[in-house]
């Protein structure tokens, strides 16, 4: 059985770098800074935001999906300065089958410095060890493969590909479906 109670809905997930925390709608200007880049929306759902008030649109909807324990999305803050940098969190989970998918982006002058592997591994850990589950999912488009590298670091393995799985900006786009068994992650613990 999955939890989710209030010990384990979104807490605050620290690694050496970056501090893992509920957004707020004081990071408006942050996200902005670095979601108005069409570079990284190219291969995520959302649209580069145009002003502002987009950023400020997708912080109600996140702190809505808080109020009402839904899966949803950490800050990942730089430690060393406060600034959000990117975001990450569940898509979706199930209970039924103790599942749930990831998904993240980052901004684009921090790419590069294994800084999505360093928040996907704590998300991970936090996926198996309070939240009890027992499959986490992640998916990315074929044309994406630095997504793809961070969840092989992370112990993610390729189970597929998912032929034109989405309509993305225009364009119906492969996706490449990794996932990480509970099982795999204990053996690897120890
Ligand atoms: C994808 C993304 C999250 C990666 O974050 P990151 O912090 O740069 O990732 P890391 O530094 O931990 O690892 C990146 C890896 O990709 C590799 N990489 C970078 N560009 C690559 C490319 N064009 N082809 C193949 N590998 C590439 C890097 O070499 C590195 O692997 P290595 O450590 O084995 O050398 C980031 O680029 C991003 O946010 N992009 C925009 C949003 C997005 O695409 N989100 C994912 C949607 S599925």
């Amino acid at each position: 059985m999955i939890t989710t109670d209030s010990y384990t809905y979104m807490p605050e997930l620290v690694t050496p770098r970056l501090k893992l925390r509920r957004l707020t709608m004081r990071d408006a200007a942050d996200i902005y800074r670095y979601s108005k880049d069409v570079e990284v929306a190219r291969h995520v759902l959302w649209s580069a935001h145009q002003s502002i008030g987009d950023s400020r649109s997708y912080l109600r909807y996140m702190l809505r999906r808080y109020r009402n324990r839904e899966p949803a999305s950490w800050a990942i803050e730089y430690a060393q300065t406060g600034e959000v940098i990117g975001t990450i969190g569940f898509m979706w989970i199930q209970s039924d089958n103790s599942a749930a998918e990831v998904g993240y982006s980052l901004s684009r002058s921090y790419w590069n410095r294994g800084l999505m592997t360093e928040a996907l591994k704590a998300v991970i850990a936090h996926g198996f060890g309070s939240m009890n589950l027992n499959r986490i999912e992640a998916q990315h488009e074929t044309t994406n493969p630095a997504s793809g590298a961070v969840m092989r670091k992370c112990g993610m393995v390729h189970e597929g590909t998912l032929r034109q799985r989405l309509f993305n900006k225009g364009k119906y786009v492969d996706v490449e479906l990794y996932a990480i068994l509970r099982r795999d992650y204990r053996a690897k613990v120890k």
